[in-house]
């Protein structure tokens, strides 16, 4: 499975943050905001990438992220000139994506805990699979609803009248079918391609699988100042508490077989001394003394 990171748009609620950088550039305490889906997605065994973003930010992820090698990714680079909308990235990755399935990120989309991803990902085989997350304010997203079997019934875009407190967060895995679904498809009375219709579409197939995710996951969402502050106060008192990173590419990379902890220990050195790569020594010494892939 392949994946596309989705990371443009207007990012107005941050304004005057995103003024010059996007929103996915900005801090989620010690990290840009773009390593913690990155992270995710590592995590779930993927590691070749499609980041899309605007003209005008596309340049900053290039040199925050490079074509992924060092981590032992690969990321190839798309612009999306106008945010169209969520299943334009569909057009826009057509030839990244190729044959495959694809698992698409939004790039401000912040996950912790659990295994819902990595499980969904290497049970994949077909349709689609989504995600369900009990919210206070489901109006403000795509919201699934569920019947007595337990399989989703309904999926509206920003309802005002959410059937459940259900909401669906930014990544969703397709099959190869999702290409074809997207090019079908016409701008909404908002003017964009919206996700939800792909995933009604999934829906009237009898292809659509939604995984609720527990308690035991958290999902935040940086979208405004009070929301991108309150990201960075959890990530600040889980790592303060536990002594580890969360949202961490290079762990996640290691742990995941895609990188040597040898190369992991090049890497160290083309860093500045700062608490992160101290952090990271700590990953690579750890994962020496243990036997780890220490090629
Ligand atoms: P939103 O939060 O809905 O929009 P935004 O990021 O432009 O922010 P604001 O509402 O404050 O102006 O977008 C959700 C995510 O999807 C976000 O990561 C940006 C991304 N996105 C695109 O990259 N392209 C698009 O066409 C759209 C609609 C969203």
């Amino acid at each position: 499975m392949k994946s596309i990171i989705l990371a443009g748009g207007s990012g107005s609620r941050l304004y005057p943050l995103t003024k010059v950088a996007s929103k996915q550039l900005q801090p989620v305490y010690d990290k840009p905001m773009i390593y913690y889906p990155l992270t995710v997605l590592i995590a779930s065994g993927i590691r070749e990438f499609c980041l899309i973003s605007t003209p005008h930010d596309l340049p900053r992820f290039k040199q925050l992220l490079g074509d992924g090698q060092r981590w032992g990714l690969s990321i190839e680079y798309r612009e999306q000139a106008k945010p169209e909308g969520i299943a334009q990235a569909f057009w826009i990755a057509e030839s990244f994506i190729g044959k495959d399935s694809v698992a698409l990120m939004l790039g401000d989309n912040i996950f912790f805990g659990g295994d819902a991803f990595p499980r969904a990902c290497a049970a994949f085989r077909s349709g689609a699979t989504l995600f369900a997350y009990r919210v206070n304010d489901p109006e403000r997203y795509g919201v699934v609803e569920f019947g007595v079997d337990g399989k989703a019934i309904s999926i509206e875009e920003k309802p005002t009248h959410p059937r459940s407190h259900y909401a669906i967060p930014g990544v969703y895995l397709y099959d190869n079918d999702v290409i074809a679904i997207a090019r079908s498809l016409k701008p909404s009375p908002r003017g964009e391609l919206e996700i939800t219709d792909v995933n009604n579409e999934y829906l009237r197939r009898g292809t659509l699988n939604v995984v609720r995710l527990s308690r035991g996951t958290a999902w935040l969402d940086a979208g405004t100042s009070t929301r991108l502050h309150e990201a960075s106060a959890y990530v600040h008192s889980i790592e303060k508490r536990q002594g580890i990173k969360l949202g961490c590419p290079e762990e996640a990379a290691l742990h995941r077989g895609f990188l040597t902890v040898g190369l992991l220990e090049d890497l160290l050195t083309t860093m500045p001394a700062c608490e992160y790569r101290d952090y990271l020594a700590d990953v690579a010494m750890d994962a020496r003394r243990h036997g780890q892939r220490g090629a």
